[in-house]
């Protein structure tokens, strides 16, 4: 088993990556990284200094001003603007009809990247997100692709109690040029359209153990 891993789980909105990653830090002892909520965040920075996300220039200028900082908390991070944490603000309507649109900027995935790449340092991640697989850790064995229906991420998203542009951010973030959400080279692929949650966490460390990471047996 290697010092320290990283486990990448893509894919398109709503598919439940977060629940399965959250089940899976606990699992591992290893943290957990929503990069999703960091391009959330640089969205939101970016709208409170006054500049619009859509205009590229404006936005990548806005976004090198600012300060972020993601701090370890618990087993996951913290993200602070300008030392500010917004919270619940990052599921905002304003920031999610906004963020994909910023997100195909390729000055902006390349600060964001490089930020998420620092996480791994010294420390065994699981990184949620569209590209983690394919651009910012293709180097990991331990990749995996969570889907669901159409229908069943929406009724999720709702059953969440938040308003979400998407079906529109889905299309945005796998047709940009730069990092689309893809199914990376070697990434299992899971539709959880029928799985419960347990279903899938077993679905992926089955794989985990097949290529190589000891996991500890499931908890009784
Ligand atoms: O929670 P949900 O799956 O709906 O979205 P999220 O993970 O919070 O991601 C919000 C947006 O950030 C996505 O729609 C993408 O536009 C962008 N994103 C990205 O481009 N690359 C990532 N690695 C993660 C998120």
């Amino acid at each position: 088993m290697p010092d320290t891993f990283v486990i990448a789980i893509d894919g398109p909105a709503a598919s439940g990556k977060s629940s399965v990653s959250k089940v899976l830090a606990r699992r591992l002892h290893c943290a957990h990284v929503n990069s999703g909520a960091l391009y959330r965040a640089a969205t939101w920075g970016i709208l409170q200094a006054g500049a619009d996300p859509a205009d590229p220039d404006a936005a990548v200028a806005a976004l090198r001003a600012l300060h972020l900082d993601c701090r370890p908390s618990g087993s996951s991070f913290t993200i602070l603007v300008n030392g500010v944490d917004p919270g619940e603000q990052l599921r905002e309507p304003a920031v999610a009809s906004r963020v994909s649109t910023l997100a195909s900027v390729p000055e902006v995935r390349e600060i964001l990247t490089a930020l998420l790449r620092s996480l791994a340092d010294g420390r065994s991640l699981i990184m949620e997100g569209r590209d983690i697989g394919s651009v910012v850790f293709p180097e990991t064995p331990y990749k995996f692709y969570i889907d669901a229906s159409e229908d069943v991420r929406l009724s999720r998203r709702r059953a969440q109690g938040e308003v979400d542009s998407l079906v529109s951010r889905d299309q945005q973030d796998s047709t940009r040029k730069t990092a689309p959400l893809k199914v990376a080279a070697e990434a299992h692929v899971i539709d959880t359209t029928a799985l419960a949650l347990e279903q899938v966490v077993a679905a992926v460390l089955a794989t985990l153990q097949r290529r190589g990471l000891v996991v500890e047996a499931p908890e009784a």
